[in-house]
Order: C-alpha cells, then structure tokens, then sequence
C-alpha cells in the first residue's frame, strides 16, 4: 500500500532472514503419545530449555499482580510443541499456547507435508512501526515545511528513546498525509525502526515527543498521537512449496488435494465471509505462537485484518495457493510487529522460554516462525476441508478432551 502526498522515502534495508540455531531434527517420533512430563524432558534434551514451570501456567498470583491492575490470579491456557517444522532450512520445535484442540495436531500435520519441499522460507522487513499524529487545521503549505524540517524532526524524536538509538534502530523518516477524511485533519506518521522490540511504548513517547515541534510547524493543534497497527512497513513473507507427493491424504491423491486447497483459496478470494473464516484458520497459528511467546496478539490480529482489506480494496485472504507442475505453492504476507525485548516476551517466564527453546535471537526470527505456524494452520484447514471435511479429525479430538 502506498501513502500518497509529500511520502519521504524510507532508508533502510528490505529483506532480513532468519538466522535461529538449528535442532538435529524437529521431527519427534512418539512426542504424541508421551506423557507430559517425558515431552518435557525431551525438549529440555534438544534445546536446553525446561518448560516445567509451565505446569502451574508459570504465572504465580504475585506476579499476576504485578502485570495487571485488579489481579485475582492467572488464567491458564494449554501449552504445546508443534513439532516437524523446517523454518529457512533450520530445524525447530515451535511452542503454541491455545485452547482449540486441533491446532497443533493441524500445525504439526502441515509442518510435514512442508518436508516434502524443504519446509517454510520466511524473510521479514525491518521493525517498521508508523506512529500518528494527528493534525487538525493545519495552515497551508504545512506538508511542504514539515517536509524541510524532517532531520531536526527525527533526531528530537530519537532523543527520546536514545536506547532505542544505541541498539541500532530508531526514527527514519516521516510521511505527511493531507485531508485525511477532511480537509481539516493532516495526519503525520513518524516511521521507527523498533528492531526487537514489538514498540508500541516507544514509538508512542516518541509521538508526545515531537508533536509540539510539529504543531508548531504545522499550524492547528494536536489531535491523537498513537502507533497504527496496519503495520505495512514490517511484513513478514512466507513461502511453502510441497510437490504433489507430500500432498496425499488417505484416499486423496497429492494432485486432488493440492487441487482442493487452490479451489478453496479462489473460494476465499472471491468471498469475504469465506475470507473471514480463512483468516481465523491462519490466525489460529499465529496466535498460538504469538501467546506462547508473550506477545500482542491483538495488535497482530488488527494489522492483519486491516491488511487483508487494504491490500485490495476488499476483505481478502492473506495467504495465496497455486500450483504449478506438480507443486503446491503456498505464500503468506502480512504486518507481523512482534518483540522479543521488552513486556511478556521478556517478563513472562513462559514467554521467555518459548523464545529461548526456539533459539531466537531477533524478532525478526520470532516473526518468521509466526508466520510459517499460520501458513502451515491454513494449509492444513484447507487441505482437511477440500478432501475428508474438517470434522473428522476435529470430532476426535473433541472426545479425547470430553473423556478425560
Ligand atoms: C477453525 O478453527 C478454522 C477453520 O474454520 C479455518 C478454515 O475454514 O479455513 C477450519
């Protein structure tokens, strides 16, 4: 999406990969029908990390208190290792807090067929957040003088988070956008580099920071200063390619299957009540991940909504299906802001464990696994209801969880 009107360039890279450590293998024989307490003891083989405080919700009541005004206690949600999964040819166990009892039965079943082709390819863009601040009734010419003052601009935003400075990110350009809904309204993005941070505090000081300079520059007075969400600066994109072979599915063939799965994309494509429900399919990856690693899954949820319908001018799918010979290609492309300093990711034991097993040094890292885990949710939706329908393996886990 482009903003238009007195637009600054951005000044910084595209395309950061992943770099995490690698395990010898993600795939787990028996990780399924162990018990708890030996799933633990093998993660803690592979990966150094012991989840066991993850027993009692790994919250106590004082720390609740601590994290949330009007605390009573913590409220715990099932956590699981998705197993299979290749990320950028790097092998990883990828924890996933959720409720829904075929989500990671579904992730680990996509994360498979994905080996056939090599698994997921997944590069971010840097942590590009947008902070607004909302002008109202500017004088006239003030984009132009915003414009000539943009480096004086920048560097009083920087001055405010100079850790933010020291680590190599912060404030790289402001856009201006004029008559925003009105003609009284100008609206000016400070675009931040929040690096491993998620930066929603940071960019929203930055914001308070300047936006005296700004009014005084602009005319009018200040309106909202706050970060957007659509973060469409900070996408992440993930690629899957799985021939035909790794496609089967009982009495499917490979070719049927990946057929299936490209008719239900076009079906999304085509449908924004279908879209909706394809979304929530992706949405049940990413937010199983982005909770077992202490981050904002609202604000992903938000931005990728809003993304889903800008991109086109219509509610849309996020992930596209195609094939071409005897390949299944499969993308996703959506704002991921996520943080691996800094809130739940690092306060949040759980959350800090789940990004110490997978071996994630950047956020860069986490937001390409979040997206490889809502790609692989997608496929294995629609592979499931293109062939035998969903029910089957969703009813069987419904009664695993009745019976006990
Ligand atoms: C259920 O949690 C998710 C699905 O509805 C997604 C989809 O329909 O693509 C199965």
């Amino acid at each position: 999406m482009k903003i238009a009107d007195g637009e600054v360039e951005l000044r910084v890279p595209r395309g950061y990969t992943s770099f995490m450590k690698s395990l010898e293998t993600s795939q787990l024989k028996g990780f399924s029908r162990a018990t708890v307490s030996s799933r633990i003891d093998e993660v803690k083989r592979l990966t150094g990390v012991d989840l066991s405080p993850a027993s009692t919700g790994g919250l106590m009541q004082e720390a609740a208190d601590r994290f949330v005004e009007n605390a009573v206690g913590s409220f715990g949600m099932p956590l699981g290792i998705a197993t299979n999964f290749i990320i950028n040819g790097q092998e990883v166990l990828v924890p996933m807090a959720v409720e829904e009892p075929s989500v990671i039965a579904a992730a680990c079943n996509a994360a498979r067929m994905a080996r056939f082709g090599g698994g997921f390819v997944a590069e971010t863009d840097p942590s590009i957040t947008a902070v607004q601040i909302e002008v109202l009734q500017p004088k006239s010419g003030a984009a132009a003088a915003l414009k000539a003052a943009e480096a004086r601009l920048l560097a009083l935003a920087n001055q405010a988070q100079p850790g933010l400075l020291q680590a190599g990110g912060g404030a790289v350009a402001l856009k201006v956008r004029e008559c925003v809904g009105s003609e009284d309204r100008m609206v000016v993005h400070l675009m931040v580099d929040c690096k491993d941070a998620m930066g929603a505090n940071t960019v929203n000081t930055m914001a308070e920071a300047v936006s005296e300079d700004i009014v005084e520059i602009a005319g009018g007075r200040a309106g909202l200063r706050i970060l957007s969400n659509l973060a469409d600066e900070r996408l992440v994109h993930v690629t899957v390619s799985i021939p035909f072979e790794g496609m089967k599915r009982g009495r499917f063939s490979g070719a049927e299957v990946s057929e299936g799965v490209v008719r239900a994309f076009e079906f999304a494509a085509a449908d924004p009540y279908r879209a909706a429900t394809h979304n929530k399919g992706i949405f049940n990856g990413i937010d199983a991940v982005l909770l077992a690693t202490g981050n904002d899954w609202r604000a992903v949820e938000a931005g990728g909504h809003a993304y889903a319908a800008v991109k086109t001018g219509t509610y849309s799918p996020l992930s596209t299906w195609r094939i071409e010979g005897d390949t299944l290609r499969g993308t996703l492309e959506m704002p991921m802001a996520v943080g691996i300093v800094g809130g739940a990711s690092v306060l949040h034991p759980i959350g800090k464990a789940c990004i110490a097993l997978m071996g994630i040094r950047a956020a860069g890292e986490l937001a390409c696994v979040v997206g490889a885990a809502g790609l692989a949710a997608n496929l294995a939706a629609l592979a499931a209801l293109s062939s035998e329908g969903i029910q089957f393996g969703h009813m069987r886990l419904h009664a695993r969880r009745k019976s006990s």
